[in-house]
């Protein structure tokens, strides 16, 4: 969700109505892809490296997250009414504590709703993630000849979901930065220069229709 930062200065506000703006933004987002039965949808709202931003703009997106994740507040029970399972990936432990409480809770309230996944990469990084990996599976001394890429793959925080088949990158960039590096071996990529609050139902719809006409192989021969 890259480009709230961009947006807010395009209309003289600040980076932090920026951020708000993109927060307002995920509902719509979340309910456009859950109407095309997209079953998963993961979004990159903070990585392990945005806490090198300035303190008061991590303290707007932590404090942003705090709202999200709060029982009383409309968002989450409005996730809650529309079938949206909630998931974190990440480090939780880092977070404020109250944060983790919240979130621990908005992931427990919405844990038999089915309509759609949706998983919040905050305080998330690739090379982290393998790196956690590995040292687990050093810890539970793993033999080398059982160790494939599908048990790799149960210790990494995505163990609960499918690799993406598409990744989205809004704001123009063209660059994963550090998102699901070893899950996106094979998804397809999009990018498009539309900023994260611009991010709209329609702009979704295009985003599908493009997965729709590529040919996946997955390194095989993909008929033609
Ligand atoms: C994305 O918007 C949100 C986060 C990374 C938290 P940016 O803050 O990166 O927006 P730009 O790139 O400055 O426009
Ligand atoms: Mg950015």
């Amino acid at each position: 969700m890259d480009g709230n930062g961009r947006w807010a200065k395009r209309q003289n506000l600040s980076r932090n109505e920026g951020h708000r703006k993109g927060a307002e933004n995920i509902p719509r987002v979340v309910e456009a892809f859950a109407q095309y039965q997209v079953k998963y949808l993961t979004l990159f709202a903070f990585s392990s490296e945005n806490w090198d931003r300035p303190p008061t703009e991590v303290g707007e997106i932590l404090s942003l997250l705090g709202e999200a994740a709060d029982r009383e507040v409309e968002g989450l029970a409005e996730f809650h009414k529309k079938g949206v399972k909630l998931l974190h990936l990440g480090e939780l432990q880092r977070l404020p504590p109250e944060i983790q409480e919240k979130a621990r809770k908005a992931i427990d309230l919405t844990s038999a709703n089915d309509r759609i996944t949706l998983s919040i990469a905050f305080d998330y990084g690739g090379r982290q993630e393998v790196i956690k990996a590995v040292k687990k599976i050093l810890e539970q001394k793993i033999s080398p000849p059982i160790l494939t890429p599908e048990l790799f793959s149960s210790f990494l925080y995505t163990q609960h979901i499918p690799d993406p088949d598409l990744i989205i990158r809004t704001g123009g960039e063209l660059r994963l930065s550090n998102f699901l590096l070893w899950q996106g071996a094979y998804s397809e990529l999009y990018f498009t220069p539309v900023l994260w609050p611009d991010f709209s139902p329609a702009e979704v719809k295009k985003a599908l229709l493009t997965y729709q006409d590529r040919k996946r192989g997955f390194g095989k021969l993909s008929e033609h």
